[in-house]
């Protein structure tokens, strides 16, 4: 079967002894119908020739910024854009600490930092190298900028040691890519509503209440679920992040009985709903129409009014088949707080975030998060990159899906 039917892979090889096994890995690409396109290091041709490459790939194989008898320029820019995946095997430990830092110093590294697509990083070196806190370290960063790392298998290395190094082999690399591709579009056919960033509450024309929320959970949610083939509802309230993948449909709203009326709207005819807004509670009573001003001699009274609770609003319209999903962003007594929101409103599951852990909650790219479902089953995670928690948060939600 053409697992890979249509997909564009780069493959990036660079100088190690497991090239001659990239080869090989070229084949089982092309044979599962994918283009290829083979980007090597300078070092790479040391250990496989071009020639090789491009008769397998059916396209030149791009090494330099410029093509020696042309002067014709390699648009890094445009094989990133082009590319559904991008693998590298095998990766040296110079290639990966260039990746780790930004050393563009050679077409693959350009072409890794403009990838916009999945890359997946099979190592291949030497059992001490790839033990070293280095490239451990190296490697940890690639893991946290949400790249896939292909581990290395053990075994008889080409210095004759025997030890964790060798380049993890073609079929398992093909398999790692196919498997990839197959569950990135496990939300095919749903419909998926996710409430983003804060909701303002209008004082005067020109003031509000708000908070510090900005929307890259929600929106990292969102992309996450249309990556993975979802239609996606995204209801936000005002923030910087903009929307990228065109299966996003963004409703803009401002307070949060707007942003309660474009969810309920939405709600019925989506699969499951992701409650990621930080919603107000309160809003102001009479909003004045004019600007408040500085001059009166006793001071301004805000009347504050509830606001609706939307999840739980969703939680009551809820159709048997239908997930609902909320947040709790909690100081104290989290777990307890987290349990009594997840009842309160009807969720299936509650993604719990603490502010006590540096790195996490607001207005930061990082998170880490306790998933509690109404099983009473929890799952604690990592602090990691927020597009990857998205990612632990949609496998929880696909488990749970009919
Ligand atoms: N939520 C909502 N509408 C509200 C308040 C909260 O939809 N008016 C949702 C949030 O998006 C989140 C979950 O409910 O998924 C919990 O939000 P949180 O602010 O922690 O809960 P509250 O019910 O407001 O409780 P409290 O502020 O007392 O902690």
């Amino acid at each position: 079967m053409k697992t890979l039917e249509g997909k564009h892979i780069i493959l990036g090889i660079c100088g190690g002894i497991a090239a001659y096994k990239s080869a090989y890995l070229l084949r089982l690409f092309i044979k599962a119908g994918a283009e290829v396109q083979v980007v090597i290091t300078p070092s790479g041709k040391e250990f496989i020739t071009p020639v090789t490459l491009s008769a397998l790939s059916g396209k030149p194989v791009i090494s330099e910024f410029f093509t020696a008898n042309t002067g014709s320029w390699n648009s890094h820019v445009d094989l990133g854009l082009w590319a559904d995946a991008m693998v590298i095997a095998p990766a040296t430990a110079s290639t990966i600490g260039k990746m780790a830092n930004g050393i563009a110093d050679n077409m693959l590294v350009t072409t890794y930092l403009s990838a916009k697509a999945p890359v997946f990083v099979a190592p291949a070196m030497d059992l001490d190298m790839f033990a070293h806190p280095s490239t451990q370290r190296n490697l940890q960063m690639l893991r946290e900028y949400g790249n896939h790392i292909i581990e290395p298998a053990s075994g008889e290395l080409a210095s004759h040691l025997v030890g964790k190094g060798r380049m993890e082999e073609p079929e398992n690399i093909l398999k790692v890519v196919e498997d990839f591709f197959a569950k990135s579009q496990d939300l095919a056919g749903r419909r998926v509503m996710v409430t983003a960033g804060p909701t303002y509450e209008k004082i005067d024309p020109v003031r509000f209440i708000g908070n510090y929320s900005s929307g890259k959970m929600g929106y990292a949610i969102a992309e996450e679920c249309a990556r993975r083939g979802a239609e996606v509802t995204l209801v936000s309230g005002p923030v910087a992040v903009k929307a990228k993948h065109p299966a996003i449909k963004v409703i803009d709203v401002e307070s949060a009985q707007e942003m309660c009326d474009a969810a309920v709207g939405a709600f019925p005819s989506c699969d499951a709903a992701i409650m990621c807004a930080a919603v107000a509670d309160y809003a102001v009573e009479n909003p004045a129409t004019r600007k408040i001003k500085r001059e009166h001699d006793e001071l301004p009274v805000i009347r504050l009014k509830k606001n609706p609770d939307i999840a739980a609003t969703l939680g009551a319209m809820k159709r048997e088949g239908q997930l609902l999903v909320g947040f709790a962003l909690e100081t104290d007594n989290e777990m307890n707080n987290a349990v009594e929101k997840l009842q309160r409103k009807r969720l299936d599951f509650i993604v719990l975030n603490s502010l006590n852990v540096p790195g996490a909650g607001f207005k930061t790219d990082t998170n880490k998060v306790t998933i509690i479902d109404n099983h009473g089953q929890s799952r604690e995670y990592g602090l990691k990159d927020k597009t990857l928690v998205a990612r632990d948060i949609i496998d929880v939600l696909r488990e749970m899906m009919l």
